[in-house]
C-alpha cells in the first residue's frame, strides 16, 4: 500500500482537530479516493451510510460522497448539521429521474407502489412509498403486496435485476449510471481470460448480460463480504474503482482486478482533502432540504429502515 504523503498526513490532523472542534462525524462511501477514506470515522456502501446518518450523535455530519448521500443524511437528521465539502459532486443516475415526470407516470399507474432506488433527489424520493439501496432492493420489493403494479426509479439495471431475482414485474425507468452500464460482456470475458480462476464480483448496476457472467452480484458492502468469506485469492471487481483500496485494506494477502480501467466516476473524485478541512472551517457548504418534501422523503426513507 502506498505511503500516505506528507501534505496529506498534515491535513488529516487538521480534519482530526477541526472534527473535535465541531463536534463533527465524517462519513465517507467506499468510491471516496483512499485519503478521504482514512480520514473518515466510517466509511460504507449507500444503506450502512443511511444508517450511520440516522443514528449518530454527533452535531455535525461531514459527508463524503455525492450529494443525494448528504441529502438522505439531511432528511434522516434535520436536526444536524449536513456538510457536503464538494457541492457539485453529483450523481447523473439521480438526475434522470425528475419529481414531475415521476409524478406523471404514476397517474399512468393508478394504484402503483413506487420503489425508488437512494440515488434519487429528496423530491422524487418524496414522490416515493418507499426507497431502497442495492444491497436491499431484493427484501424491499419482495416485502411488497403482490396485487399492485411497482413503478422502479430510476436504475434500469437494478430494477431489471430485482425482476429476475424475486419474479416481481416491474415497470422499469430507464435510467442507469454510466459508470456501471459502461462495462460490457467482452471486457468481462477478457479479465476472465487474464485472470483464470478468479470470481467476478459485480454491482447491479451493471447490465443484465454483465451480470449473468458474474459469479457474484452484490453492493459495495456485499462486495466487501463475499471476499472476506471467500476462500478465492484472487477477483475480478465489477465496479468502480474506488473500491478496489477498501478492498485491499481489509484483505491485503488477496489480489483484485478492475472488470475495465474505464470504471471511474469523476463525481464521486471531487472531496478531497482540502475541501473537508475547509466543509469543517466554514461550515459550509449546507446540505438543507425543504420541510414539506423532507417529510415525505423520510417516510420513503424509514420504511426502507425498517426492514433493514
Ligand atoms: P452502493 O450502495 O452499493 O454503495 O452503491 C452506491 C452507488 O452509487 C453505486 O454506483
Ligand atoms: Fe451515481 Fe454511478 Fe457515480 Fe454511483 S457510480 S454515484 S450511481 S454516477
Amino acid at each position: 500500500m502506498e505511503q500516505p504523503d506528507a501534505k496529506n498526513v498534515e491535513l488529516s490532523r487538521e480534519i482530526g482537530e477541526l472534527k473535535e472542534k465541531r463536534r463533527a462525524v465524517i462519513l465517507a462511501h467506499f468510491y471516496q479516493r483512499p485519503e478521504v477514506q482514512d480520514v473518515a470515522d466510517f466509511v460504507g456502501d449507500s444503506l450502512q451510510l443511511a444508517q450511520q446518518a440516522a443514528a449518530t450523535d454527533a452535531e455535525v455530519i461531514v459527508f463524503c460522497g455525492v450529494y443525494f448521500m448528504a441529502e438522505s443524511a439531511k432528511i434522516l437528521s434535520p436536526d444536524k448539521t449536513v456538510l457536503l465539502p464538494e457541492l457539485e459532486a453529483g450523481c447523473p443516475l439521480a438526475d434522470m429521474a425528475a419529481a414531475e415526470a415521476v409524478r406523471a407516470r404514476k397517474e399512468e399507474m393508478p394504484g402503483c407502489t413506487v420503489v425508488t432506488y437512494v440515488n434519487s433527489s429528496a423530491a422524487v424520493k418524496a414522490e416515493s412509498d418507499i426507497v431502497c439501496t442495492s444491497s436491499n432492493a431484493l427484501k424491499v420489493i419482495s416485502s411488497l403486496p403482490e396485487d399492485k403494479p411497482i413503478l422502479f426509479v430510476p436504475d434500469g439495471n437494478l430494477g431489471n435485476y430485482v425482476s429476475r431475482m424475486t419474479g416481481r414485474t416491474l415497470t422499469l425507468w430507464d435510467g442507469y449510471c454510466h459508470v456501471h452500464n459502461r462495462l460490457t460482456s467482452e471486457e468481462i470475458k477478457a479479465a476472465r481470460a487474464e485472470h483464470p480462476g478468479a470470481p467476478v464480483v459485480v454491482h447491479p448496476e451493471c447490465r443484465p448480460e454483465v451480470i449473468d457472467l458474474a459469479d457474484h452480484v452484490a453492493s459495495t458492502g456485499g462486495m466487501l463480504k463475499y471476499v472476506r468469506n471467500s476462500q478465492a485469492s484472487s477477483f475480478i471487481i465489477g465496479t468502480e474503482q474506488g473500491m478496489l483500496y477498501p478492498l485491499r485494506k481489509a484483505c491485503p494477502d488477496k489480489n483484485f482486478y478492475p472488470a475495465a480501467r474505464h470504471m471511474l466516476c469523476p463525481n464521486m473524485k471531487l472531496t478531497t482533502l482540502e475541501k473537508v478541512k475547509w466543509a469543517l472551517v466554514d461550515m459550509e457548504p449546507r446540505i438543507e432540504v425543504d420541510p414539506e418534501i423532507r417529510l415525505k422523503a423520510r417516510r420513503a426513507l424509514a420504511r426502507m429502515l425498517e426492514l433493514s
